[in-house]
């Protein structure tokens, strides 16, 4: 695991940038896993700032919330579609978003699956973390091989990310998500995270033990990690090898 420090979110930004960048310029058509919520922002910023070609790149969301109306601007689809689509110049239909709008759930979480895989896997997931150790939707108590999924959203999910709806009874209680053992499943992890609000679960994921109470600690067991924090949320780390 490769734990680089920042002073700032948009320096995180930018160093995480730079491990995308190389990625595409490895491979044009690079699977990417995008994910959503405040922390990859920095990061979409400096490549849309970037001005570099990505229209060859393809890829998935982490997760969608269940029970939004299509085109509900709340909805990941949404964002993934603003943030990422548009700002970065990929060709409308490259990035696909769990389907959780779809009759049969279980089977386009199944879909979903097959999906990545036919794509040939992903090559580099993004990835943020919930204060509660939460990575995609995936709560604590989630499986370390679990699998794309219906979930419920934990209580403290669903106050963290009231701020986007106008009252915390808005905010849907399922999800469709990647589980620990898809995202386990890309080749290479790159986890974001900023603010001194993260670093106690930052040093819990990092460097506690690996277990289904905390999942962001699956990414223990990956072999290629990338994680880049700003000071705040490195805080609580114990001897990263990174001068401070
Ligand atoms: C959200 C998303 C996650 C995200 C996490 C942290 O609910 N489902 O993919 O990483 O919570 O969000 P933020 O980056 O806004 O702190």
């Amino acid at each position: 695991m490769t734990v680089r420090i920042l002073d700032s979110p948009a320096a995180a930004g930018a160093a995480a940038a730079a491990v995308v960048r190389d990625c595409v310029q490895d491979k044009p058509d690079a699977v990417l896993g995008f994910a959503t919520g405040s922390s990859p922002l920095p990061l979409y910023n400096a490549l849309a700032e970037s001005g570099e070609d990505f229209s060859g790149v393809r890829g998935f969301a982490l997760d969608e919330y269940v029970g939004l109306p299509p085109g509900d601007p709340r909805s990941y689809a949404t964002v993934i579609n603003s943030e990422v689509v548009e700002r970065l110049g990929l060709p409308q239909g490259t990035v696909r978003v769990p389907d959780a709008a779809a009759a049969d759930l279980d089977a386009a979480a199944r879909e979903y699956e097959q999906a990545i895989r036919d794509a040939g896997g992903v090559d580099l997931q993004i990835l943020g973390i919930g204060h509660n150790g939460h990575v995609a939707f995936n709560e604590p108590g989630s499986a370390l091989d679990s699998r794309t999924r219906v979930e419920e959203l934990a209580e403290r999910t669903r106050r963290a990310n009231a701020r986007f709806f106008d009252s915390p009874d808005e905010v849907p209680t399922r999800c469709l998500t990647q589980g620990l053992g898809t995202i386990l499943d890309a080749r290479h992890l790159l986890l974001i995270a900023h603010g001194a609000d993260k670093a106690e679960i930052v040093a819990r994921a990092l460097q506690g033990p690996v277990t289904p109470d905390c999942p962001a600690s699956a990414l223990q067991l990956h072999p290629r990690v990338t994680v880049v924090l700003d000071r705040a949320a490195a805080a609580k780390l114990t001897d990263t090898g990174t001068p401070a």
